[in-house]
């Protein structure tokens, strides 16, 4: 399987693509298993689509929210991607908030017992099975908080882990590990501008170690990118 793109010609419209389909992997994931369980990005580049999400969802019924990193800060600090998160939903779905305010370690093994607890786990390796991961991508590669060099991306033993010394502000962050966004039966990236073309260009070729993006898997991958995005 090869990675998919999809170019878009603005934000509206990569918006509008990546409704599409999210609320096509909650439709198939509540008809199959009666749940769907989506992880968010933070960032700016998706808070269009969460916008719309609720509308073109009709009902938050059966539905959980995940976060695939956060900042550590409270939930009602600027910087907090709960915050970003809750804003742009409106409404009251069920988000399993990463506690940002607390101790980051005791913060992952939480959100960890939490997502053991609530998300059906691959028979194999035990890991709880998101149905959509939906992702963004930095300048330099990283996803969620799984940034290049940096040893969470060698993690393979634990779900969720603190983050020190990030390069993009602010520096502790909490963040799922590769093993997890791996086993999601699907992932969305959402990317514009051209300062994402690199990574973009490197996700779409196969994995290198040093773009964390592109290692977590080309299945049922898709990366929905306007025009500068998509390098073109
Ligand atoms: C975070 C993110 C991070 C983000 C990318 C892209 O908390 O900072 O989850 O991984 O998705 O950095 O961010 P933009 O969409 O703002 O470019």
């Amino acid at each position: 399987m090869a990675v998919e793109l999809r170019v878009q010609d603005g934000p509206e419209e990569v918006a509008a693509a990546a409704l599409e389909v999210i609320v096509g992997a909650v439709r198939e994931a509540i008809a199959q298993r009666g749940v769907a369980h989506l992880s968010l990005a933070g960032g700016n580049t998706p808070k269009r689509t969460y916008e719309q999400l609720a509308g073109a969802l009709g009902s938050w019924e059966n539905v959980e929210l995940w976060f695939n990193d956060e900042r550590a800060v409270p939930p009602d600090d600027p910087q907090s991607n709960f915050k970003m998160v809750a804003e742009a939903l409106g409404g009251h779905p069920t988000l399993h908030r990463i506690a940002g305010e607390a101790d980051p370690e005791a913060a992952a093994q939480t959100y960890e017992r939490e997502m053991r607890a609530r998300i059906e786990a691959t028979a194999e390796a035990g890991l709880p099975v998101i149905d959509l991961h939906v992702l963004g991508i930095g300048p330099d590669g990283h996803t969620a908080s799984l940034f290049p060099g940096h040893p969470e991306v060698e993690i393979r033993d634990r779900l969720v882990v603190p983050v020190h010394d990030s390069p993009k502000p602010p520096p502790t962050r909490i963040t799922m590990t590769l093993p997890v966004l791996q086993a999601g039966r699907g992932r969305l990236f959402l990317v514009t501008g051209a300062d994402k073309a690199g990574p973009v260009s490197v996700l779409l070729s196969g994995p290198d170690r040093q773009y964390p993006s592109s290692l977590v898997g080309d299945e049922n991958t898709i990366v929905v990118a306007d025009p500068a995005a998509a390098g073109r």
